[in-house]
């Protein structure tokens, strides 16, 4: 059985199975492994809101990741249906535990890729989206872009990255209180792999999915991301700078949790993003810290 790595909203996420695992001492993918970020070693980590009428807040439904002061990265599937307009999310920057202190910035557009099939969902691809803030955020120690990969990027297999969230720490359990933000390293796997692996599981529709190039394939038995954590960056380290390298979109969990998380691969939408985004910091001769 498919199962999304998300959790929108009531009135469209309601069918995810979430039954625990009965096998003892095997734990599900989730983000765990266990470590809450320390600091603010991720400032580009953000939550993406929408109100909830039965709590009367605005409710973390999804991760994201700022890419400029005035843009933040996510997924299309997040942001379902089309009909929704920016009005109805809100993205909190800067935050280690969620609700802490709550400062909510709009979202003024959203940009959704044209590939996007809402029908599809995630494994349909183009599973990516684009939200532009009212105004730029003020920039700390806290708050700050992550870099964006060159298009032409290769990640190596067995590299070593890192995937950032506040979704569930185990199939069904959500992260207690106080909601601290997890990290979990994981390894970037390869193509051939994941089609390995995925290759009594997938529907005919999502078949090809995995061989177009525009997701990439990382973790292992007991570390990725779960419900919640989808739109949250994964970053790998090059020559000391975080780069972004994918943006979690969905996984298997079906009673296989070996299974690794899909993530959209942000080299294959970079020109896309800075058809819309401009280049922060701006390229030189402007460029500064
Ligand atoms: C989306 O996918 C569904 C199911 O495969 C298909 O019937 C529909 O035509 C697709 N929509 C678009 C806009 O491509
Ligand atoms: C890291 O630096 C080396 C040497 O300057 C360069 O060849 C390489 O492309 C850089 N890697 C990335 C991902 O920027």
């Amino acid at each position: 059985m498919l199962w999304l790595v998300f959790l929108t909203f009531p009135c469209v996420g309601a069918s995810i199975p979430m039954t625990p695992d009965p096998r003892p001492g095997r734990e599900l993918a989730g983000i765990i492994g266990g470590c809450p970020v320390s600091a603010w070693r991720f400032p580009w980590q953000v939550s993406l809101r929408f109100y909830s009428r039965r709590s009367q807040r605005w409710e973390h439904i999804c991760g994201g990741s700022l890419i400029h002061p005035q843009w933040v990265l996510t997924t299309a599937h997040c942001v379902d249906p089309q009909e929704l307009e920016a009005c109805t999310f809100r993205v909190q920057v800067g935050q280690l535990r969620l609700y802490e202190d709550d400062r909510l910035t709009k979202v003024a557009q959203i940009i959704r890729h044209p590939k996007y099939n809402e029908s599809l969902s995630a494994p349909g691809g183009g599973d990516i989206a684009l939200l532009r803030l009212e105004a730029p955020v003020a920039l700390s120690e806290r708050v700050h872009p992550v870099s964006l990969p060159e298009a032409s990027l290769r990640v190596s297999q067995g590299k070593t990255c890192w995937v950032t969230g506040w979704g569930d720490i185990r199939i069904g359990e959500p992260l207690p209180q106080p909601f601290h933000l997890q990290e979990v390293e994981v390894k970037v796997r390869s193509d051939r792999y994941c089609q390995q692996a995925y290759r009594h599981t997938f529907r005919p529709e999502h078949a090809g999915q995995l061989t177009k190039g525009d997701v990439l394939c990382a973790g292992s038995q007991n570390r990725g991301p779960c419900l919640g954590d989808s739109g949250g960056p994964l970053v790998c380290k090059w020559n000391c700078t975080w780069v972004q390298v994918g943006v979690v979109s969905w996984g298997n969990v079906c009673g296989h949790c070996a299974l690794p998380g899909i993530y959209t691969r942000v080299m294959s939408y970079v020109s896309w993003i800075h058809h819309y985004v401009p280049q922060f910091p701006a390229p030189s001769p402007v460029g500064s810290s």
